[in-house]
């Protein structure tokens, strides 16, 4: 089956890539190749590319505190785009699967969130992302999987356990926040993942890391994991690092319909990022 991949050459993207199973002949689509959000551009990537069995969609604006100042620009790549995929997914019977966020979440709540939950993003990106799915599965209801990811880092990309390993070569002490828990996802345990959903009911799925983490304990776990042991972590707080964009508190996914689906969950976190500090820092 030809499987195009959007975001190729984002962080995701090139896990997803890499990550194709046997049979599968995947083509990696990025900006200069197509315009996402442009419909003729869409279009023509499809009637270049011939019978498309599926599209794992892993273009997006990710640029969160950019956003707030370049809604258009958010709302291009994170609405226009996924609703012209998706839209020419419908089309030619492919299925199509987009790639979504906890942000759409305003992060108050006191357990993990589940798909169904109450959305209520609080910033420009969370709400570009939720209005993005809603297009998706409004022009391709029977085709359409969302799956929903949090804190996200890999081989192929800037993020945050790599950032703390940088600052940790400059400095003795770190600051970090700790008033923000989340869900820390390699990319290299959600590609495989997402290849399995797309043979999953269409529906919306939440993946992430197993177990939840503030920034604090994932920059503790990163220093400890790669044996850096002379240099401080400190807690601090979301109000003392001010950013346009809000976070959510709380970003819990819970992944038991993921796990009801394919029968497993992605490993906990500490293990995925002791794993990924070995084999590609
Ligand atoms: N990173 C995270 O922590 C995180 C967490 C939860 C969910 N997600 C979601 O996961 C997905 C992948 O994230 P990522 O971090 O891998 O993203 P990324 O590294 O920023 O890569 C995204 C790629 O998509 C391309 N793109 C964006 N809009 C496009 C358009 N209109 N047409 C064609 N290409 C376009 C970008 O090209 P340009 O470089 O030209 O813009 C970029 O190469 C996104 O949907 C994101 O919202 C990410």
């Amino acid at each position: 089956m030809r499987v195009l991949v959007t975001g190729a050459r984002g962080m995701l993207g090139r896990a997803v890539v890499a990550a194709a199973p046997a049979g599968a002949i995947v083509v990696g689509v990025d900006r200069d190749e197509a315009e996402l959000s442009n419909a003729a551009a869409v279009a023509e990537l499809f009637a270049r590319e011939g019978s498309v069995g599926a599209v794992i969609h892993c273009a997006g604006y990710t640029a969160v505190d950019a956003a707030e100042s370049d809604e258009a620009g958010a709302w291009r790549d994170n609405v226009d785009a996924m609703r012209e995929v998706a839209a020419a997914c419908a089309r030619t019977n492919a299925a199509f699967l987009g790639v979504s966020t906890d942000y759409v979440f305003d992060g108050l709540a006191d357990r993990p969130y589940r798909e169904n939950d109450t959305k209520s993003p609080a910033s420009v990106y969370g709400r570009s992302k939720l209005a993005g799915e809603r297009a998706a599965r409004t022009v391709h209801p029977k085709g359409t999987r969302i799956v929903r990811t949090a804190w996200l880092y890999g081989p192929h990309g800037g993020h945050f356990p790599q950032t703390i390993l940088r600052l940790a070569r400059e400095r003795t002490e770190l600051k970090v926040v700790a008033d923000q828990r989340g869900s820390p996802t390699s990319t290299l345990e959600l590609a495989p993942v997402l290849w399995e959903l797309l043979d999953a009911p269409p529906d919306v799925y939440h993946a992430a890391g197993d177990g939840d983490a503030t920034w604090f304990d994932v920059a503790q776990a990163t220093l400890e994991l790669a044996g850096v042991a002379d240099v401080g972590v400190m807690r601090c707080t979301t109000a003392e690092f001010p950013r346009p964009a809000p976070r959510p508190p709380y970003a819990v996914l819970d992944c038991a319909k993921l796990e009801a689906t394919i029968g497993s969950r992605l490993r906990p976190w500490r293990v995925a990022l002791a794993d990924y500090l070995e084999n590609h820092e």
